[in-house]
């Protein structure tokens, strides 16, 4: 849209939500600086977005498909050749086509807290129009390869020290770039700008760092190699460069699975009930364990006010100096400064009486797992609060139908399903049981809005969706190792596979007791005919824990896993035990049957209504348990493999686990991700 303040042309990007960089918007970009032309006197052209944001970037659904034209380089081309210098003027994001649209303007205005960036490697992507090639000569080449390589966003107030915005509006975004227009600029074309001189050693291990802190990424390279060549050729040859490599990697496989990945995020983090969520001002957390003070935290950090809980006035203090302990590390690696720390700490109170919490709009509770125990405090909970007040469980696989009957009210009460460490880990799986009111899940929702966390809605089952997964593939993996294969072996071909760390070193990591008593509580009702692996328990009625033992499926001599006799001894008594002859089992079976077991269970979630769709359950195993993004999630490769090498993964899980295992229908589950890309 092309409109004229005076003798400045506006054109305005209007295509809401976000302003999406689609065909429809490239070709009314290049009207209306083609329409310039024809009207005399024009000294300055502004380009703004309508609504809450510049560009939030290229249109991320036209990346499967051969692009139509006109592409985002002939627009900055014409932004180039306009004969009156442009102004990009930003307010809300301008993120990867976005950006590098406002890197091709002669000027940026924006507001401070604008959020810039090239997020292009995070979606599988390298930049593809200029973004690698214009802004080394904007900020230099260490500044361009940290924002290229990380993906990271950055604040305009940051880009404007980096030097890649001209000017700050403290205003109303169009008045201060009108302002700014009328300083007498003149065209300023980049390409006739030197990259500033930089140590040639310094960059090139810059490099290395970023790209081994981008594993996992696999556009990471490429996307610092091309930042790199902006040396070697003029701006012309390193734009056509870059276009070439973006244009092969948007249809690489992982770059469908990442942007697969990014509408699944978004269709999970929405409410799936039509409800108003509960305006929420004070939250009590009962419980200040390391899960119950990290959660603390995250609401503190939200700006929440907080009653953190505890049995008496030593676990209470003990709880408290947790919460205080992560908010001075916070501090110290300058994520929050010292005001904000101020302002959480006045936030925070503690009590070691449950009357406390008559105050808060939630509480919610994170003690051990004990169902009883649990059931009891939510029933003093119960009365405490008042009767619209919202409970929530932090419970990572108890029964939450069952605990919901100690609740006054019941339809208040829900799960909120933490990951550890609470304050780092994105994901919150939001669990309704089966009284939940549709009011209770939308404030859960809202929660995970405010505190920055990507929600998953589940059903109440055992483990909900992750730890049910999981919960089956460490089954598999155990399996594994009575047939004969070690936990070194089966830890590398899970890595190898793509998961960030094997099953045993994560057993160890997590601590093994909480498994334990997992089982324990569930000996009671196992089936007689399942198969069932001695060799946790055994490892645990040694004593070994995991790391915080010093031992578990490995020791930790120096710190670092190794292979323990200890455990081998274990192993090898539990296969005379069971009449096995171990066998020689290669990294490709392992996968296979710990593939096939963790997409079984996910069918079967499915089938169960657990899970509301496959999307929702890739973005719980990719965001809570490592599973590589590059590969979409567990649902999402399943229905891109081959059929037949899928069935044999299933089939080899079924045969390991023998009579009780229940094969979900595989093809009906996934036939809806196979013809999405
Ligand atoms: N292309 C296509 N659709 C996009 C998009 C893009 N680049 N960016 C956002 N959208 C869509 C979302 O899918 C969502 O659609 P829906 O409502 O149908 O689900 C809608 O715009 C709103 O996005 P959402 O992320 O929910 O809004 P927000 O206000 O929380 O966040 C942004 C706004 C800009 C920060 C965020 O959308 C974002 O990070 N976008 C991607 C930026 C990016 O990676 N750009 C580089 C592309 S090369």
């Amino acid at each position: 849209m092309l409109g004229f303040r005076g003798d400045v042309a506006v054109i305005t990007i209007d295509n809401p939500p976000v302003n999406a960089g689609s065909a429809k918007v490239r070709a009314g970009l290049l009207e209306a600086l083609g329409a310039l032309g024809d009207r005399n006197g024009i000294k300055v052209a502004i380009i703004i977005g309508a609504g809450k944001t510049f560009m939030a970037g290229s249109d991320i659904r036209e990346f499967g498909a051969p692009l139509s034209d006109p592409q985002l380089p002939a627009v900055i081309a014409a932004i180039e050749a306009c004969p009156v210098p442009v102004i990009a003027a930003i307010h809300g994001a301008a993120l990867g086509g976005g950006f590098e649209l406002a890197l091709g303007c002669d000027y940026r205005i924006a507001q401070p807290g604008a959020r810039i960036g090239l997020p292009e490697v995070g979606l599988g992507l390298v930049p593809g129009a200029g973004g690698t090639q214009r802004l080394p000569r904007l900020v230099g080449m260490e500044a361009a390869l940290e924002l290229v390589v990380s993906a990271k966003r950055i604040d305009a107030q940051r880009g404007y020290d980096l030097g890649a915005i001209d000017a700050l509006s403290d205003g109303d975004i169009l008045d201060d770039a009108l302002a700014f227009a009328d300083t007498g600029l003149a065209k300023r074309p980049l390409h006739a700008m030197a990259i500033a001189p930089f140590e040639h050693a310094a960059v090139k291990s810059l490099s290395a760092k970023l790209i081994a802190k981008a594993k996992g990424r696999p556009a990471a390279e490429k996307a610092a190699h091309l930042t790199l060549q902006s040396l070697e050729h003029d701006l012309r040859d390193g734009l056509e460069i870059e276009r070439a490599v973006f244009q092969d990697i948007r249809i690489t496989p992982e770059a469908f699975a990442y942007r697969y990945q990014f509408f699944a995020e978004r269709q999970a983090s929405k409410n799936p009930f039509d409800a108003q969520a509960k305006t929420i001002a004070a939250v009590a957390v009962v419980g200040l364990g390391t899960m119950g003070a990290g959660i603390a935290y995250c609401f503190l950090r939200a700006g929440y006010k907080v009653i953190g809980i505890e049995g008496d006035q030593d676990l209470l203090d003990t709880g408290l100096g947790r919460i205080d302990a992560l908010i001075e590390k916070d501090i110290a690696a300058s994520r929050i400064t010292p005001e904000a720390a101020q302002s959480m700490r006045e936030n925070l109170l503690g009590n070691a009486s449950i009357e406390a919490a008559k105050d808060a709009d939630l509480a919610l509770e994170a003690i051990f797992e004990d169902l009883a125990v649990k059931r009891d405090l939510l029933g003093r909970l119960s009365a405490v609060l008042s009767p619209d007040a919202l409970i929530a469980t932090n419970t990572s696989y108890l029964d939450i139908d069952a605990m919901a009957e100690a609740v006054s009210h019941p339809e208040r009460f829900f799960g909120l399903h933490f990951f550890s460490p609470a304050h780092i880990m994105s994901l919150l799986e939001i669990v309704s049981s089966t009284s939940s009111s549709a009011g209770a899940i939308a404030s859960g929702f809202a929660i995970a809005r405010k505190l920055g966390k990507q929600p998953v809605f589940a059903r109440n089952s055992y483990g909900f969706i992750g730890n049910r997964i999981y919960a089956a593939y460490r089954r598999q993996a155990e399996f594994l190792l009575e047939d004969g294969a070690e936990p070194p072996e089966i830890d590398a071909a899970m890595i190898g596979f793509g998961m960030a760390l094997g099953p045993f070193a994560v057993s160890d990591l997590s601590g093994l007791d909480i498994a334990w008593r997992m089982r324990q509580a569930q000996a009671a009702s196992r089936d007689p005919k399942a198969r069932y692996v001695r060799i946790a328990d055994q490892l645990c009625e040694a004593g070994r824990l995991g790391r915080k033992t010093g031992a578990g499926f490995y020791d930790y001599p120096n710190g670092k896993p190794v292979a323990s006799p200890i455990v081998t001894e274990i192993i090898d008594a539990e296969r005379r035990a069971r009449a096995i002859t171990p066998r020689t089992i290669g990294s490709h079976e392992i996968q296979a049957r710990c593939f096939g077991a963790m997409v079984n269970e996910a069918v079967l979630l499915l089938e169960e209504g657990v899970a509301l769709r496959g999307s929702d359950i890739d973005v719980v195993l990719v965001h809570g348990y490592g599973f590589p993004r590059w590969l979409g999630g567990p649902m999402w490769h399943a229905a891109h493999m081959e059929p037949a090498a899928l069935d044999s993964a299933i089939d080899l899980a079924a045969q390991a686990e023998g009579v009780t295992f229940r094969r979900g229908d595989a093809a009906t589950a996934l036939a809806t991700l196979k013809n999405q890309n």
